[in-house]
């Protein structure tokens, strides 16, 4: 059975409270990813995978509450990336709620989520999450 990698600083954003939601993210995702080597039934997955989306949701808030404090141009952007995540985590719920979900399309999905997500579209609202961060030392 396949598994993610842990959160490690290679994956860090530089804003402490987002570095552990995000490695919070992992480890449940991890937690998900392994409860998808169960016989059936499907109950311990279906509570993960709903902590996960709850965890996510409160996330994204906070994650855009700092872009936006910063000014940061991509926000629209990387709004929308949210709302697609969030969107397609609902799909995934509802597929297993009716026993028509594809284990290796959930995997697939958390992997690229969490790994290229947040490598491609994360690191970019660095530069102006960390200037923010910055121009807040002066008087
Ligand atoms: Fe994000």
């Amino acid at each position: 059975m396949k598994t993610l990698p842990e959160w490690s600083t290679q994956y860090a954003v530089g804003v402490p409270e987002l570095d552990e939601q995000h490695a919070r993210l992992f480890s449940i995702a991890r937690r998900l990813i392994d409860a998808c080597g169960d016989e059936k039934p499907d109950t311990r997955l279906l509570g993960i995978l709903t902590e996960l989306k709850d965890y996510t949701l409160y996330h994204f808030r906070k994650e855009e509450e700092v872009m936006a404090a910063a000014g940061y141009k991509g926000l629209e952007y990387h709004r929308q990336m949210h709302e697609f995540m969030a969107a397609r985590l609902d799909f995934l719920t509802k597929q297993l709620r009716h026993g028509l979900l594809e284990k290796n399309e959930l995997i697939e999905f958390m992997e690229s989520w969490l790994t290229e997500h947040i490598i491609m579209e994360d690191m970019r609202y660095i530069p102006a999450v960390t200037a923010a961060e910055f121009d807040k030392g002066y008087p």
